[in-house]
């Protein structure tokens, strides 16, 4: 256990994933760094998506846009869950209107075809960001609206499931049907596809880590699909797989786990997979969960993104009823999921003043 005293003060939200519960809770948003920015769409036109990710330059100017305008206290990596199987080989395009394509992974050919020894070099770029950011964070300047040191490096992963679901569909997809079909039919198959996602996301993670990545949170967008058992095998445990892996080589860092529409399968998340955050999507309502969770497991979420695509009084208050609902806990303001593309750029200005006002 990392004592809190090496904690820089600072860092809010580095000392709430340890534990401590600060008033008023730490901040930042699922998908800062995205398009309702007008600072972003400028950089769009730059380049494709892939190669803002993989270009340092790009890719660690896109991190701090959020954080020069809103001083969040959490600087999440721009990046994408893709990046993994894309890094073994699996073909990968960002199609405007679409979301992802990529080249679906249904036998054992396809599975044989890709190439977990290709990742180290593929991403070495990421890496490199990874370093820039942790030395201007860390460094003696402040980030436009944040103050120096303050701000903590999230680096993250999807989960094997919601990773899995991608690669076997081939796109996005509400119910990810063929995939969960596989689960079912051809469990060896499926097994050693979430295999080697659990093994290269933990090795992924570390090397994040390694890197600079001061905390880290793993993705799993589609885990509410499953049903109990299937949750078991396909969420917690490989979950709890790769937080072993990053504890036993980095005990100290902390690891947020986002099983997105896990419902009363949440509490068994928390207690079985060793996350210290669970973050909570816009339905689970923090003052059930709450008692769900042990109390040394720390909080993170929950505003409903519509809210802040509303803005005013009624997205105060929810803030507001969200930031109490926390009170007494190790929590992480942010959304129950991703910033709304057309969200004005001001309701944003108004949250971030209404969670750290002081009452
Ligand atoms: O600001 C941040 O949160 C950091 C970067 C980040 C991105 N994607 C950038 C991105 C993070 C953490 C993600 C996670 C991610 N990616 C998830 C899990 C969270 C969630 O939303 O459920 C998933 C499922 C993906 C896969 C993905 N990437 C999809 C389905 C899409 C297309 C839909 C969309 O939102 O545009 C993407 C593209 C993507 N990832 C963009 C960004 C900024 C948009 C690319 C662009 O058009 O410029």
């Amino acid at each position: 256990m990392t004592t809190h005293t090496q904690i820089p003060p600072a860092k809010r939200l580095l000392r709430t994933l340890n534990g401590e519960a600060l008033w008023p809770p730490p901040m930042w948003l699922m998908r800062q760094a995205g398009r309702f920015l007008p600072e972003f769409r400028a950089m769009r036109a730059q380049a494709d998506f892939l190669t803002r990710c993989m270009t340092p330059d790009i890719a660690t100017e896109l991190t701090l846009q959020p954080i020069r305008r809103f001083g969040m206290d959490g600087a999440i990596l721009f990046s994408d869950i893709l990046i993994l199987p894309w890094a073994m080989g699996q073909s990968l395009r960002f199609v405007a209107g679409t979301g992802p394509v990529l080249g679906a992974i249904r036998s054992e050919q396809d599975l044989n075809a890709l190439d977990p020894a290709r990742i180290a070099e593929v991403t070495a770029p990421v890496l490199e960001t990874l370093s820039r950011l942790n030395a201007i964070l860390n460094g003696p300047d402040s980030i436009g609206a944040a103050a120096p040191g303050a701000t903590t490096l999230i680096g993250f992963t999807g989960s094997p499931f919601t990773v899995a679901c991608y690669m076997v569909e081939g796109k996005g997809s509400r119910e990810f049907a063929t995939t969960r079909q596989m689960a079912f039919c051809e469990p060896k198959l499926f097994g050693r596809l979430m295999d080697l996602l659990t093994q290269t996301t933990a090795d992924y993670l570390c090397a994040q880590i390694a890197a600079g990545a001061e905390a880290v949170m793993l993705f799993d967008s589609w885990a509410g699909l499953l049903p109990p058992d299937e949750f078991r095998r396909h969420v917690i445990a490989p979950t709890r797989q790769i937080v072993q892996a990053i504890k036993a080589r980095y005990p100290h860092v902390r690891v947020v786990g986002f099983p997105r529409l896990g419902g009363v399968m949440i509490g068994e998340y928390a207690r079985e997979t060793g996350v210290d955050v669970v973050a909570l999507d816009t339905g689970a309502d923090m003052r059930v969960v709450r008692d769900m969770v042990p109390a040394h497991i720390g909080l993170q979420g929950n505003l409903d993104p519509v809210a802040v695509l509303a803005g005013g009084e009624a997205m105060r208050a929810e803030a507001l009823n969200i930031r109490e609902a926390g009170r007494g806990r190790a929590h992480v303001f942010n959304l129950g999921h991703g910033v709304i593309p057309e969200t004005p750029v001001e309701h944003v200005v108004d949250l971030v003043r209404t969670v750290r006002e002081t009452a």
